[in-house]
C-alpha cells in the first residue's frame, strides 16, 4: 500500500470504517478525520471492551498513534469532551496524541435546537438527520458566519461574536419556529468554559501534517458517513452537509490531493441505510428483520433501526468512480451465513423500463428504480473460526469474487465478525 491511504464510505455510511481504520492504523502513524461530526458513531471492540467514538478518530484506541481532527470537521465541544472523558476512563491515555484544527466548524448549541425545529416544518419531506446540528453548522459555515476553534483563543472575542450570532439567531428562531428556546448568556458562558478545554490541543493542521509527511511518517485518512452521503455525489437531498467522499480528504485537512495516497472504500456485504431518502434494494419481507437482527443494524448514535437491503453494485460501481478507490475492504460478511440464496444487484430498471449500471442523479429515478437481481448461492456456515482468506467456503469464496470482477477492484480484507482479530487480509 502507497504511503499515505483514505478510507472511505462506499455506501449510505456504517460500513465498518471504524473498524477497517483500526485494522490498518496499525500500519499508519497518524489517524486523521477529514470531515463530518458527532453525526458519525464507529464502534470498536478492543479486548472484549466496546468503544463508540463519534468524533475522535479511531486510532486514539492505539497506543503511540496520533489522532487528528481536521478543519473539514464540525465540532460539538461539550460531545468531543464528553468522549474524551470516557475513552480516559477506560484506561486509553491520549496526552498529546490529540490534534484539533484550529480551523474547525464549532457546534453551537442553537445548531441542534435550529435543526430540530426545521426538520418538524420539513413535515413528511424530512431528510430524517441525527439532530447534531451538523447541517446548521455547514450552512453558517458556508454563510461565513460561522464561529471556529481558533476564535476560543481569545475568550473576549468569542464571546462577543457569540453574542451577535446568537441575537441574530435568536430573531430568526423566534420568527420561524415560535418553539425554540432562545440562546441566553447562561448558555453562552457555559459553553465558553467548557470549550476552553479544547484549546489546548489546537494546531494548524495542514501545517502539521505536511511536516510529519517530511518526517516520513505515515497517514491515514478517515472519512465518516459515505459516499451515498455526500453533499455533491450523495442522494440529494437526503444527504449530509460535507464532502464524505474521498476528496473530502484533501480540503478537510490542507493535504494536497497528489499526497493522499491510496483510496480504501469500505462497504458491507449487504447495504443499510438509516434516515429519509431512496434505498433500491430495501429488502421486501421478513429477510430485512433477519439482516438487521444478525447485523444487529440499529444506529450507534441514534439508536434508530437501520433500513437493510441486498448488495447493491450500482451503488458500489459509481463510488468506485467517484472516489477512485484502489481496493476494497468487505465488512460484515458473516451476517450473510444464514442465508441459502444472496441477491445482488447488478443494474436498475428505471421507469421507462430501460435499464443501467449508472447511479441516477435525479431523486424520483432512484426512488423508483426497481433492482435487477442475480442469485448467488449461500454458503450457510458460519465464518468465525476462519483465520485465512483460503478457508473461506467456496460459495463465500464466490460473492466476493463476483465483488471483484464486476467492480475492478481487489477486496484487501473481509470482516468476519465484531472483534478487532475477526479480519481475514487479502493483501499486503
Ligand atoms: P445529518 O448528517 O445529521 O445531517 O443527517 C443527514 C443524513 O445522513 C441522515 O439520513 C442521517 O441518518 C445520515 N447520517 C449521518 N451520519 C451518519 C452516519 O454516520 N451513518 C449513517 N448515516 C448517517
Amino acid at each position: 500500500m502507497s504511503k499515505n491511504a483514505v478510507v472511505v464510505g462506499a455506501q449510505w455510511g456504517d460500513e465498518g470504517k471504524g473498524k477497517v481504520v483500526d485494522s490498518l492504523a496499525e500500519h499508519f502513524d497518524i489517524v486523521a478525520r477529514y470531515q463530518g461530526g458527532a453525526n458519525a458513531g464507529h464502534t470498536v471492540v478492543v479486548g472484549g471492551k466496546k468503544f463508540i467514538l463519534q468524533l475522535l478518530p479511531s486510532g486514539i484506541l492505539r497506543p503511540g498513534k496520533t489522532a487528528v481532527i481536521g478543519n473539514g470537521v464540525v465540532v460539538d465541544p461539550l460531545s468531543l469532551l464528553k468522549e474524551l472523558d470516557a475513552i480516559e476512563k477506560a484506561g486509553i491515555e491520549v496526552g498529546d496524541r490529540l490534534r484539533i484544527s484550529d480551523r474547525c466548524h464549532l457546534i453551537l448549541p442553537y445548531h441542534r435546537t435550529h435543526e430540530a425545529a426545521a426538520e418538524q416544518a420539513r413535515g413528511v419531506g424530512k431528510i430524517g438527520t441525527t439532530a447534531k446540528g451538523i447541517g446548521p453548522t455547514y450552512e453558517d459555515k458556508a454563510g461565513r458566519r460561522g464561529l471556529r476553534a481558533c476564535d476560543l483563543r481569545d475568550p473576549e472575542v468569542f464571546r462577543r461574536k457569540c453574542h451577535e450570532v446568537a441575537a441574530d439567531k435568536n430573531r430568526l428562531a423566534t420568527a420561524l419556529f415560535p418553539n425554540v428556546q432562545p440562546l441566553g448568556d447562561e448558555m453562552i458562558e457555559q459553553y465558553l468554559a467548557a470549550a476552553s478545554r479544547m484549546v489546548p490541543y489546537l494546531v494548524n493542521v495542514s501545517a502539521f501534517l505536511n511536516a510529519e509527511m517530511q518526517n516520513g511518517r505515515r497517514i491515514l485518512f478517515e472519512g465518516a458517513q459515505g459516499t451515498l452521503l455526500d453533499l455533491d455525489h450523495g442522494t440529494y437531498p437526503f444527504v449530509t452537509s460535507s464532502s464524505a467522499a474521498a476528496g473530502g480528504a484533501s480540503t478537510g485537512t490542507g493535504v494536497g490531493p497528489t499526497r493522499l495516497g491510496a483510496v480504501v472504500g469500505v462497504s458491507k456485504a449487504y447495504a443499510t441505510r438509516v434516515g429519509e431518502g431512496p434505498f433500491p434494494t430495501e429488502i421486501e419481507g421478513p429477510d430485512q428483520a433477519r439482516v438487521r437482527e444478525l447485523g444487529e443494524e440499529y444506529g450507534t448514535t441514534t439508536g434508530r433501526e437501520r433500513r437493510c437491503g441486498w448488495l447493491d453494485l450500482v451503488a458500489l460501481r459509481y463510488a468506485v468512480r467517484v472516489n477512485g478507490i484502489d481496493q476494497l475492504a468487505l465488512t460484515k460478511l458473516d451476517v450473510l451465513s444464514e442465508f441459502a440464496e444472496l441477491p445482488v444487484c447488478t443494474r436498475y430498471r428505471l421507469r421507462d423500463g430501460s435499464e443501467t449500471e449508472d447511479f441516477p442523479a435525479h431523486q424520483s429515478d432512484c426512488h423508483h428504480c426497481e433492482p435487477v437481481y442475480e442469485t448467488l448461492p449461500g454458503w450457510e456456515q458460519p465464518l468465525d473460526s476462519l483465520t485465512d482468506v483460503s478457508e473461506l467456503p467456496a460459495a463465500a469464496r464466490g460473492y466476493v469474487e463476483l465483488i471483484e470482477q464486476r467492480l475492478g477492484v481487489e477486496v484487501c480484507l473481509i470482516g468476519t465478525g465484531r472483534e478487532r482479530e475477526r479480519v481475514l487480509q487479502r493483501v499486503a
